[in-house]
C-alpha cells in the first residue's frame, strides 16, 4: 500500500490548448434543427451539410511533430487540459507514427476516447472477479482510464480513439479532413453523411435512434456541420459553440423498472435528500441503481410505494430520474 500513496490524486501537467477545445450547442427537435439550418442558408447559401455521431466519450487533442505523437492533452475546460501523453500511447488506435512518406510538419488531431459497451461488459467481469468496484458506463470508464497516473494500468484497457477534427493542415470540407485523418492511419468509427436537406437529416436522425443498440459504442446524438471548411469562417464562433456546427441530441431513453427502498442522504449542509434504489435497470449502456428523487414533495408527486413499478430515464450526463409511476392491478406494493 505504501507505493500506491498518492493513487487516484491527479498529479498530471497541465497544458494549455493551442485553440480553445469549444463545446457544441445542442437541439432537440425539428423544430429547433429548422432554425439552424435556415440560418446558415441565410448567411452562406450553404446546404452541404456533414452529419457524424456524437461519441459519448472524452475529447482528446494529439499533437504529431513531423508525424510523430509528441503530447495527448484532455479536453480539461475547454482552454487547459492535462498531459495524458503516456496514457494515450497505449490505446492501441492512436497511431504513434503517421502513415505516408511525407508527414505535416506539425498536425494536431482532435477527436473522442470512447470504451465499446462490450469491451465495458467484460472489464466489468474481470474486476467483480478481482472483488473491485465496477465502472458504471462507457463515458465514465474512459474519463476514469485516461487520468491513471500509472500508464501500465491501461495496458489491455477497452479504449479507441475516434477523430472528427484537425489542425494544421488546411482542407476544404469537413469530409476531406476527416478521409485525410483515414489515410494518415487514424480509424473513422463511420463515414460521415453528406446531406443538403432537413429531410435527410429527420431521416438519417431516425434510423440512427433505430439502430442505437446495435452500434458498438454509447452515442447521445448527431453532429451536423458545414461541410465546406471556407463557410466556418464566415459563420464564426461565438464564446464557446461554433456556429457551423450543432449537437441534434436524442431524446432520453426510458426503461421500466422496480423501485426497492429509499434512502435518505443527508449532505454536507444539513439538507436530507431522498434517493430512490431501483432493480438495477440497463439504459443505453449505463446499469442504473439509484435515482434521483430531488425532495420529499417529489416522493409524493410521483405517489411513490415501496415495490412500486417505475419509469426510469437517463439522458446525457444527467443524473438519472423516475419518470412516472406504473400502478398495476394487484401489484405487492408497501405504502410509503
Ligand atoms: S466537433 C468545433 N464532432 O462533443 C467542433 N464533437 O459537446 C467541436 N463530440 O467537446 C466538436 N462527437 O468532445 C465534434 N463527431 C463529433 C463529436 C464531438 C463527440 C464531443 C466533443 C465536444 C463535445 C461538445
Amino acid at each position: 500500500p505504501t507505493s500506491n500513496v498518492g493513487y487516484g490524486v491527479s498529479s498530471l501537467t497541465k497544458v494549455k490548448h493551442t485553440h480553445p477545445m469549444l463545446s457544441l450547442g445542442n437541439v432537440f427537435d425539428s423544430v429547433q434543427l429548422n432554425n439552424f439550418v435556415t440560418e446558415i442558408i441565410k448567411k452562406t447559401g450553404e446546404v452541404d451539410l456533414s452529419l457524424e455521431y456524437k461519441y459519448d466519450g472524452l475529447a482528446l487533442s494529439l499533437h504529431y511533430d513531423k508525424g510523430v505523437l509528441v503530447r495527448a492533452v484532455t479536453r480539461g475546460d475547454g482552454t487547459e487540459g492535462e498531459d495524458v501523453t503516456n496514457n494515450s500511447k497505449m490505446i492501441a488506435n492512436i497511431p504513434l507514427q503517421l502513415k505516408g512518406d511525407h508527414p505535416p510538419e506539425y498536425l494536431e488531431v482532435r477527436g473522442e476516447v470512447v470504451v465499446p459497451r462490450k469491451g465495458l461488459e467484460l472489464l466489468n467481469i474481470q474486476l467483480v472477479e478481482k472483488g473491485l468496484k465496477t465502472y458504471s458506463n462507457p463515458r465514465n470508464t474512459a474519463a476514469g482510464l485516461i487520468r491513471n497516473t500509472d500508464s501500465a494500468k491501461l495496458r489491455n484497457k477497452p479504449l479507441a480513439f475516434y477523430p472528427y477534427d484537425c489542425y494544421g493542415v488546411d482542407k476544404n470540407s469537413v469530409s476531406a479532413s476527416l478521409d485525410y485523418l483515414s489515410d494518415l492511419g487514424f480509424d473513422l468509427f463511420s463515414k460521415p453523411k453528406i446531406v443538403n436537406s432537413i429531410e435527410e437529416i429527420n431521416s438519417f436522425y431516425q434510423d440512427t435512434i433505430n439502430d442505437r443498440d446495435k452500434i458498438s459504442i454509447d452515442i447521445d446524438g448527431l453532429v451536423i456541420k458545414v461541410n465546406d471548411s471556407s463557410k466556418h469562417d464566415i459563420l464564426g464562433t461565438n464564446s464557446k459553440e461554433p456556429k457551423w456546427a450543432i449537437a441534434y441530441k436524442f431524446p432520453p431513453v426510458e426503461k421500466a423498472t422496480k423501485l426497492k427502498r429509499i434512502d435518505w442522504q443527508v449532505g454536507r449542509t444539513g439538507v436530507v435528500t431522498p434517493v430512490g434504489v431501483v432493480e438495477p435497470v440497463n439504459i443505453g449502456g449505463a446499469v442504473i441503481r439509484n435515482v434521483s428523487l430531488y425532495n420529499a414533495n417529489e416522493v409524493k408527486r410521483l405517489n411513490l410505494s415501496l415495490g412500486s413499478h417505475v419509469v426510469v430515464c437517463r439522458r446525457g450526463d444527467v443524473i438519472p430520474k423516475i419518470v412516472k409511476c406504473i400502478r398495476l392491478l394487484n401489484s405487492d406494493v408497501c405504502h410509503l
